[in-house]
């Protein structure tokens, strides 16, 4: 089903995140016929001075970022008819005012999406509305982060909420648009098989990682300011953990599954200074090697200003306080630099209660279940089956039944994640973005570890580019008789 025709106005359209994954992402709506006859993307950014120039880029990225087949026809330039630009710095009235004129509510409606720094957003709704630019239908679409930390993010959806009512704001994680995150809710919710053992009687501990080769891309500044608990932590790794440990909504609305999640977080167990050793170990890595590729240290990396305590890999070990999940501890460990790029989750399942087996096999996990969310998205259900020999002895083994999401569908092209976002904020539905309570409640436990890490004094431990993050990380979940699951 089409979306509402719309103004799709792109506030940083000339920054790396439009280029490189929203205008592409817009594209492929547009090929796939998903967005309105009527729908415009006008693009506002600062230094292009004319929507000739401003289409010229657009077409040049397409072609940098799109496959050449997708291209084909006359769909790009047809694309490049939706394009609209306006000129405007963020902070001076004049570009708001010639938006105002071009935006057609009767006809459209209007959705802003601010790929911005969060530093804009309250400015940029403010002179909005100022310019009368902005109506009660029109929505807003916010990049993370939204803040540094609870108090920041309480002034940003403050200052929004004025403008916007909660019903119309999109607060983007992009790691909710994935197909395999999606998944999990069908995963979960419409097989008996694994609803009715999910929960603490069946299941051991789970497992998240998320790991990327990538080091910090040139955004040290940035970075340096952040670090990977507020890059990944606070948003990507909770949101994950949340889609897993929620309970069942009674509908699948936004606010059912936004309730769910809440909840969740409200009951993570923070982490105090004198835990921190055990649970919370932070990571920045050196100068080594990714796949036979020589990669500098951290604090060599192009932007670098030295000697810095900034981590880049995090590993912890959580406990959510209620019914289903009171003795199930949740691994979470995530970095920069490490030996592959790869996202999963895996749930352990419990031993069963009496061995009837050769005891010298007993250590043989019973049960996994591996959700892969990238690449080779897919679920793998670790099972033990006998070994086919004539051997009088039960001898046992470890294997897999693997499914395949991409199976059969070679050919289909995977969306990217910001392509369903956009798509769900065009058609209205709130379910796969962020509430406001949320991201608060978020930031609430974070900050409480981030504090507990600066009141221990802590170091961030050393690990080489391309290990799995320092031997601490290791010991977090070996000390408790667990090991990581290595894939
Ligand atoms: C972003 C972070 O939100 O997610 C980046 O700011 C990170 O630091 C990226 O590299 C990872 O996303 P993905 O989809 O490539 O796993």
């Amino acid at each position: 089903d089409k979306s509402y025709p719309t103004d799709f106005v792109l506030f940083g359209a000339r920054g790396d995140l439009s280029m490189r994954k929203l205008l592409p992402s817009l594209f492929q709506l547009h090929r796939n016929d998903l967005l309105n006859a009527e729908t415009r993307i006008i693009g506002v950014a600062r230094d292009c001075k004319s929507v000739e120039a401003f289409r010229d880029e657009v077409s040049a990225t397409l072609n940098r970022y799109v496959k050449p087949a997708d291209l084909k026809g006359s769909a790009c330039a047809d694309f490049l008819q939706r394009v609209e630009f306006v000129e405007l710095e963020f902070t001076e009235d004049a570009g708001y005012q010639a938006l105002a004129e071009l935006i057609d509510h009767e006809q459209r409606v209007m959705v802003n999406y601010l790929a911005t720094p969060p530093a804009f957003f309250g400015e940029i709704c403010q002179r909005l509305d100022a310019a009368g630019a902005i109506s009660d239908t029109s929505r807003i679409i916010l990049e993370k982060p939204i803040g540094h930390d609870l108090e920041t993010s309480i002034v940003i959806n403050d200052t929004v909420c004025k403008y916007f009512d909660e019903s119309r704001i999109y607060r983007i994680d992009h790691y909710l648009g994935k197909e395999t995150v999606q998944n999990l809710i069908a995963l979960r919710f419409a097989n008996n098989l694994f609803g009715s053992q999910w929960n603490q009687n069946h299941i051991d501990h789970v497992q998240i990682t998320v790991a990327e080769t990538v080091g910090i891309e040139g955004r040290w500044s940035y970075y340096d300011k952040v670090g990977q608990m507020r890059d990944m932590v606070q948003n990507h790794l909770l949101q994950l953990l949340c889609m897993v440990a929620m309970d069942p909504p009674s509908q699948l609305t936004a606010d059912g599954i936004r309730d769910e999640k809440l909840k969740v977080l409200r009951a993570l167990r923070p982490i105090a200074a004198e835990d921190v050793f055990k649970r919370a170990v932070r990571g920045q890595y050196t100068a080594g090697a990714i796949q036979g590729q020589g990669c500098p240290g951290y604090t060599e990396e192009e932007g670098s200003k030295g000697k810095s305590n900034t981590e880049t890999f995090v590993a912890l070990r959580l406990n959510i306080d209620n019914w289903r999940w009171a003795g199930t501890p949740f691994y979470l460990r995530t970095g920069k630099r490490m030996p592959t790029k790869m996202s999963e989750i895996v749930v352990v399942y419990r031993n069963q209660p009496h061995y009837i087996f050769d005891p010298k096999q007993k250590s043989m996990v019973t049960n996994k279940l591996i959700i892969r969310l990238q690449p080779d998205e897919g679920i793998r259900l670790q099972v033990v089956t006998k070994e086919q020999s004539l051997d009088k002895r039960m001898a046992l083994q470890s294997r897999g039944l693997h499914l395949n999401f991409s199976e059969g569908e070679e050919d289909r092209r995977t969306p990217d994640a910001y392509e369903r976002l956009i798509l769900e904020a065009l058609r209205g539905n709130q379910s796969l973005f962020v509430r406001r309570d949320e991201v608060e409640a978020s930031w609430q436990w974070c900050d409480g570890l981030i504090k507990a890490w600066y009141d221990s004094g802590d170091e961030v431990r050393p690990y080489s580019a391309g290990s799995w993050g320092p031997i601490g990380s290791i010991a977090l979940i070996e000390r408790d008789g667990r090991s990581w699951h290595e894939g």
